[in-house]
């Protein structure tokens, strides 16, 4: 197939017959079962590799090579290593211990450690040639990005603005993820406060694109074809889609999570640091309400996260989704149109459908 036969040239690049970027997701929803089903079906899988450690990242990137010859991508958290004070530790875990008393969980405790090792993760998609790598919460160095394309991977880095968008162009990234306020899971915001980086998908993509000139991704809010066609009006190269694959056979998460996902209203999620210590959009529940109401003693990003993780794996082994973080967009009811537990394939299918139809509905009203 020649370029034209794409509609962008990302498109054309990784070769995708639909613009869809199937958004990486930790917490296990990117299974290498998800992501090789969206890169077979023509769309660009991606592992969210930020919570594993270098050998899981390692059997994650091989057990989706064995499923498919496409390109898929490989997203990180860029962050320092976490040495909370005790007080801090402290202070988390006398709001988190009595919800964990309540399944019979001890007090917790200081860990070891609270993430896994950024700078191992980094080295470990050097050496392993992924196609693409994805950055968010943080920056790469010049260097590192130029590590990176010397190893064949490109390299796109995650923007909540403009500003943010210009300092990946600098450092030589070669596109940018535009998260829109209305995404699920966390902010991406490395410059500034959250609060002023709450910029809309249609107001931060065109921006974005006038602004850094090199290819932007549209994420937030995307569930159909409409949001397809609007992100391409809009200048985007593609449409990265969390929310909408979350709820997919292949997504690892627990059934209850899916199932509130789908139950979801436009007005079910709220943007929170109180669970991970970073803000996040999820579905609003017990473990958010609980916790909001000990806000000033939630620690820092990833201390809090790895301080209430074992309760929520807990909740989620009980089948409780009340103590579940249950990260989702505010797009999220928009998928209940779709069978339950459709399957990744099918969905890309689905999508592609719709999109050329909702682009050929604008086509008729220019006639
Ligand atoms: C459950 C969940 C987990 C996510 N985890 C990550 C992640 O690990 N890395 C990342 O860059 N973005 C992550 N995101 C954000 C997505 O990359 C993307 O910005 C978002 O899903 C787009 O909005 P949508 O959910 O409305 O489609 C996550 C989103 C969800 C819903």
């Amino acid at each position: 197939m020649n370029e034209d036969s794409f509609v962008t040239p990302f498109a054309a690049r990784f070769e995708l017959r639909v613009p869809v970027v199937q958004a990486p997701m930790a917490g296990g929803a990117t299974t290498p079962a998800l992501v090789a089903a969206v890169s077979n079906a023509g769309g660009l899988g991606f592992l969210a590799g930020a919570a594993l450690s270098p050998e899981k990242i390692a059997s994650e990137v091989a057990a989706i090579r064995a499923l498919t010859d496409r390109p898929f991508g490989v997203n990180l958290f860029v962050l320092d290593p976490a040495a909370p004070d005790e007080a801090t530790v402290r202070r988390a875990l006398d709001a988190i211990d009595p919800l964990r008393a309540e399944f019979d969980l001890p007090p917790g405790q200081a860990l070891e450690r609270y993430a896994p090792d950024f700078r191992a993760q980094l080295e470990t998609l050097i050496e392993l040639r992924v196609p693409i790598a994805s950055f968010t919460f943080g920056l790469l160095s010049a260097q590192d990005v130029a590590r990176l394309h010397a190893n064949g991977t490109y390299v796109i880095g995650t923007a909540t603005h403009v500003a943010e968008g210009e300092a990946w162009r600098e450092v030589g990234a070669d596109a940018i993820a535009a998260q829109g306020s209305e995404a699920g899971a966390h902010r991406g915001t490395f410059i500034g406060a959250f609060e002023d980086a709450l910029v809309g998908t249609m107001a931060l993509v065109p921006q974005l694109v006038d602004a850094t000139g090199l290819p932007v991704l549209a994420a937030g809010g995307i569930m159909d074809g409409r949001g397809i066609v609007a992100s391409l009006a809009l200048g985007a190269q593609a449409a990265v889609m969390g929310t909408a694959f979350l709820t997919s056979k292949e997504s690892g998460i627990p059934q209850v999570w899916k199932a509130r996902v789908r139950a979801a209203s436009d007005t079910s999620t709220s943007v929170t640091r109180v669970i991970t210590g970073r803000h996040a959009r999820g579905i609003r529940n017990p473990l958010m309400q609980r916790l909001t109401e000990t806000a000033g003693q939630t620690a820092p990003y990833p201390v809090q996260n790895a301080l209430t993780q074992e309760l929520r794996q807990t909740a989620s082994r009980a089948g409780n989704s009340d103590y579940l973080s249950l990260w989702a967009g505010q797009g999220a009811s928009l998928g209940r149109r779709r069978a339950e537990d459709v399957g990744a394939a099918e969905l890309v299918a689905q999508l592609e459908e719709e999109w050329h139809a909702a682009a050929s509905r604008i086509g008729a009203l220019q006639r």
